[in-house]
């Protein structure tokens, strides 16, 4: 109970605390030195990095999002999740993007990552308009945040001036965390990346969009616990929902099947009802010290739920960046390739 005070506290004093308005795209209060003041960590990146030598970055990045969504709109969760896959490996340094044996992308834990094309894309429109200039971490980390509030989302500002990595490793990729891992495992995880249970809670939030290949849960659905049933804390209507959406590994379910393409909080409230699609999500409500968080986004108008995501989104896209100052990483010419590696 006390627990669930202090959280619905931090919540309204956050809430209380975050000035852009989730209608602010682009807008030029965005700009103001007011904003540079509260921005977390600006320290290392800034956000008028690109404003001489490359004034159509976002313009460009945003044109290609909604030319390639447009297509198939399935790519913004996508773009999403890559985002979340670079910067929880290593930090959002490109990693994810470089494609040869033994890179983080060929491992079997990015087998259903998506959207590398439309940032190899990007990169080859940007390469014209700005050559050897933007490093492919800041375009994923615009292409990303242009894809989700193109998607009705909530904006937060991106600081620019990430360098990208040379070199990426398979094993690293298990880094971030699957589908099954336990609260404890997830906070210990979110806390090597210097982001707290709130982060937590509410970047999982993304799920809200998107969706899940059944092989993902199968063994939630098929052989819970090596038992050949059901894990008994889905709700048992939507087990069957799920049972028969899921005969094959290689069919989706959305992540949130109440409101799939819509931004809000609905996610929390799936929650509530037993009606979380990965093992991660449902462990929300069953953990007392995520729980109260879970009750209150579900609780509360959903505008509370996007602010906190913009800001905790703020934080994530500025974990373990590399920048010029660190004399380390370089601008890649093409995302997949590093340009110091003999292929
Ligand atoms: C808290 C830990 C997290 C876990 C364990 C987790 C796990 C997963 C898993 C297993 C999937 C389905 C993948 C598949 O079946 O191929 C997924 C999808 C997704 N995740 Fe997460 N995730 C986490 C956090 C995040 C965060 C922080 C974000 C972004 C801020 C995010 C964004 C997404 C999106 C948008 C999708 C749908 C992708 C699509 O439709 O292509 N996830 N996640």
């Amino acid at each position: 109970m006390k627990l669930a005070v202090v959280s619905a506290v931090i919540l309204v004093v956050v809430f209380a605390a975050w000035p852009v308005s989730a209608g602010g795209y682009g807008h030029k209060e965005e700009e103001d030195d007011d904003t540079k003041s509260w921005f977390p960590l600006d320290n290392l990146l800034s956000l008028n990095y690109y404003d001489k030598s490359c004034q159509n970055f976002e313009k460009i990045v945003d044109t290609k999002v909604r030319e390639w969504t447009k297509t198939d709109p399935s790519l913004g969760p996508a773009l999403l999740r890559l985002l979340f896959h670079d910067c929880g490996v290593t930090g959002c340094d490109a990693s994810v993007l470089l494609d040869y044996e033994g890179s983080e992308r060929r491992s079997p834990a990015s087998k259903t990552l998506r959207g590398f094309e439309l940032i190899d894309d990007i990169k080859s429109e940007m390469e014209k308009a700005c050559p050897k200039l933007v490093s492919c971490a800041d375009i994923l980390a615009a292409a990303s945040r242009s894809a989700t509030y193109q998607l009705g989302g909530p904006y937060w500002p991106n600081a620019y001036g990430r360098r990208d990595s040379i070199n990426s490793y398979a094993r690293d990729a298990e880094k971030v965390p699957s589908g099954r891992r336990d609260i404890t495992g997830l906070l210990e995880t979110f806390q090597s990346y210097g982001l707290n249970v709130l982060d937590l809670v509410v970047l999982s939030g993304a799920h809200t969009i998107g969706k899940a290949y059944c092989g993902t849960i199968q063994s939630r659905l098929y052989n819970f616990n090596a038992t050949q049933g059901t894990d008994p804390s889905i709700d048992p209507k939507f087990a069957d929902y799920l049972r028969r959406k899921c005969r094959w590994a290689s069919e989706t379910v959305y992540l949130d099947v109440e409101t799939p393409v819509v931004f809000d909080n609905q996610y929390y409230i799936n929650l509530q009802k037993n009606m979380g699609v990965l093992t991660t999500d449902q462990e929300l409500v069953k953990d007392p010290r995520t729980a109260p968080l879970v009750k209150a986004f579900a609780e509360q108008p959903a505008q509370m739920f996007r602010h906190q995501f913009a800001v905790s989104m703020a934080k994530l896209v500025n974990v373990g960046v590399i920048t010029a100052e660190d004399r380390t990483g370089e601008i890649r010419r093409v995302c997949s390739k590093s340009n110091s590696r003999p292929y």
